[in-house]
């Protein structure tokens, strides 16, 4: 069962693997709800602990290491720094942002593997692990390939094939390889720890099935693995980059990253404490029940591929461990797309936070707006540059932008800059009040409810609310009769702008403080929101700089073009060098008769969209080839060139001509063709040996 409204919340937000840069699909996924959740309850008054950090171990870290040539160290160091300072940036408000490299985690997830290994949690299994024995180390299911049983692709991983989708075992592949040393692994006898899920089934299905509450797609999940059965999990690793067993005679063995990531949420609240007062004093009350202090409640924002470790593998921990509560609640993201195509790091595919914070500077609140109003909160979403441009223009700077600014340029204009006195309320206004009064209990059940998609909705109806007061008002004709009346209309305009500030700051909190700069309002909360003298009368009114700027097309289609060229780049980064046909002997050469030509005329072939018809001189006569260059050259810029012709190549039929032997051609990365021409002004007819 849900715990209702208590007074102290540890959220935590996904330690992701310190193995690359921070994209849009991970902010819609996790961190901008949770960050939008967290600054919600502290508005509201209440205790939180906002907890995340850097994954900084298991295979990921390994692999991303040996791609870049650098120690795994070096890359945890390299991206921690740039994570953390992204989400600084963006405004992702962590109490503490923690590295599980940290000796705080390495020591809390040993302590917590001894316990359970003390109270006999675990059962010991030999298995054969895929070894290799020219690397001399057992090999993680990513470091072995090989052909897959399903589809026959011939590089699919020990854990999956990326062709066909299927979910693999290392011993499921033909011919397996490993991608250390390219050697065959071979089987080879290894013990390791296993938690048995399996025979914690029943608590773990009270467990989830108490939260029917949970997202229907988090809560599905757990439902099909639960109905699949479980499985006892191995939680300890033969690997060598990550923490050491806590168990004598374990060389070359470390934790399961998925057993101590999540742990790290706990080694992560330590050390917050300890930078904050020096001491880890006080950890216990975000984790464990408090002794008549009432139950803190635990929540986990992740994205979907998570599910299964926080709400079934660290429950299970946790529960065996028995001291500590579990998590409330778990409101996992679906994926967001980008421009038509599934968010891909490995293919480039991707608007990183870092390179968006660089060009898009001071734009932190549009980012974080357009990706909460296209959250995937129930189903996959869309993100586009076209719809980033719209949000922004049509809904920030037409209604948001608009409202607040015209509430504070008229306040300048007809009020001297002051927030004037309200005097005798007409049906038109008591209605506006009434409507102020009421959104902020509204906004605040969608966010309680981690629904921030219609907290949004209901926060820019609120701004559509005072546009509307303005327009049905119309201070700027009734100044010139009743100037009164004007001060009514623009006490009630501000007091609106007031609570939009306040119940806007979880999404748009740069946005926020610059309004509440404006109105002089600080220090208010979400308990004052709706209340409609939070402006006292005679408060100056700032006129602040506009709080959003149109979005022109030509930015949104340099970043659609950086978005392809960076695929692209990609794409030939990862082409290799095609393999040497095989062995043949010099007579075979020796029949080629290839010699120096001049092109002298060009033109194209009717109706052929590759063909371009050359006369060429070999210097004994003169010849026509048809060349299959015409979509690389136009025909008047090959006229004069200095080729390579294979002269003695069989005349072939094209488009009902012939074509005599062939110009030599050589293919760039990018599949551009470039003549192959002699160093110097050899004469045509010059041999090629
Ligand atoms: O998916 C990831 O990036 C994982 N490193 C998330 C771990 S979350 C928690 F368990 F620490
Ligand atoms: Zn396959």
């Amino acid at each position: 069962m849900p715990i209702s409204n208590p007074e102290r919340y540890t959220v935590t937000a996904a330690l992701i693997y310190a193995n690359g840069p921070i994209h849009i699909g991970h902010l819609a996924g996790c961190y901008v709800p949770a960050d939008i959740y967290v600054r919600y309850l502290r508005a509201s008054g209440k205790e939180v602990a906002f907890i995340s950090g850097t994954d900084e171990h298991g295979v990921p870290i390994t692999i991303r290491a040996k791609k870049e040539g650098l120690t795994p160290q070096q890359v945890v160091d390299k991206y921690y720094e740039q994570i953390d300072a992204s989400f600084k940036s963006l405004g992702i408000s962590f109490d503490v942002y923690s590295r599980t490299s940290k000796p705080i985690h390495h020591e809390t997830s040993r302590e917590i593997f001894r316990d359970l290994y003390d109270k006999k949690v675990f059962v010991e299994e030999t298995t054969e692990q895929y070894y290799d024995e020219t690397a001399q180390q057992f090999l993680a299911d990513r470091y072995i390939v090989g052909t897959c049983p399903v589809c026959a692709n011939p590089n699919a991983y020990g854990d999956q094939c990326e062709r066909c989708g299927s979910t693999l075992s290392p011993l499921e592949l033909k011919d397996p390889r490993s991608t250390l040393s390219g050697a065959k692994p071979v089987l080879k006898a290894t013990k390791n720890w296993y938690l048995p899920l399996n025979k914690m089934q029943p608590d773990i299905e009270a467990y989830v099935n108490g939260h029917s509450e949970w997202k229907t797609n988090v809560f599905g999940q757990c439902q099909s693995w639960l109905k699949d059965g479980l499985k006892p999990r191995a939680m300890t690793r033969d690997l060598d980059w990550g923490i050491k067993v806590p168990v004598e005679d374990t060389e070359g063995k470390v934790l399961y990253v998925w057993f101590e990531a999540p742990i790290g949420y706990i080694s992560a609240t330590k050390d917050w404490l300890i930078q904050k007062n020096g001491t880890d004093e006080g950890w216990k009350k975000w984790w464990q029940p408090t002794n008549g202090g009432g139950e803190t409640k635990l929540v986990h924002f992740i994205g979907k591929d998570n599910i299964v470790f926080h709400c079934i593998i660290f429950p299970a921990m946790l529960m065996a461990e028995g001291n500590y509560i579990l998590a409330d609640n778990v409101p996992a993201n679906e994926f967001m797309n980008l421009e038509g195509d599934k968010i891909s790091t490995s293919r480039n595919w991707a608007v990183w936070l870092h390179e968006y914070l660089e060009e898009l500077p001071d734009k932190q609140d549009v980012l974080r707006y357009v990706l909460t109003a296209n959250a995937p909160e129930t189903k996959d979403s869309e993100f586009t540059w076209k719809d980033f441009q719209t949000r922004n223009n049509s809904e920030l700077v037409g209604i948001y932008g608009n409202f607040i600014n015209r509430a504070v340029v008229l306040t300048q204009k007809f009020c001297e800059g002051k927030v004037p006195q309200r005097g005798e309320l007409q049906e038109i206004d008591q209605a506006a009040l009434n409507d102020l009064a009421a959104f902020p209990a509204r906004i605040a059940e969608s966010m309680e409810n981690y629904r921030f998609r219609e907290a949004l909705s209901l926060i820019m109806d609120l701004a559509r609310t005072g546009n509307k007061y303005l327009a049905d008002t119309q201070p700027w004709h009734v100044i010139k009769t009743d100037p009164e009346r004007v001060n009514t209309i623009l006490n009630i305009a501000l007091q609106i702008s007031a609570t939009l500030s306040i119940v806007s700051e979880p999404v748009l909190p740069f946005t926020a403080a610059k309004i509440q700069e404006q109105l002089g309002l600080s220090g208010k909360n979400w308990q004052d929101a709706g209340n409609a003298d939070l402006l006292p009368a005679g408060q100056p009114v700032l006129e602040g700089k506009l709080l959003f700027e149109k979005i022109e097309d030509s930015l949104i289609e340099k970043q659609v073009q950086k978005l392809h060229d960076a695929k692209r780049l990609n794409e030939l980064e990862g082409k290799t060098v095609a393999p040497v046909k095989p062995e043949i002997q010099f007579e075979d050469f020796g029949k080629m008769d290839i010699r120096i030509a001049t092109i002298l005329e060009a033109e194209n072939v009717p109706k052929s969209k590759k063909l371009l018809k050359l006369l060429i001189d070999i210097g004994s006569e003169q010849r026509t080839v048809l060349s299959g260059i015409s979509e690389h050259f136009k025909a008047e810029e090959v006229i004069g060139k200095k080729v390579l012709y294979l002269a003695n190549l069989a005349p072939r039929k094209m488009m009902g001509m012939e074509s005599q032997g062939m110009i030599l051609m050589a293919e760039d990365r990018d599949g551009s063709l470039a003549f192959v021409q002699p160093g110097k002004d050899v004469w045509n007819g010059g041999t090629v040996n």
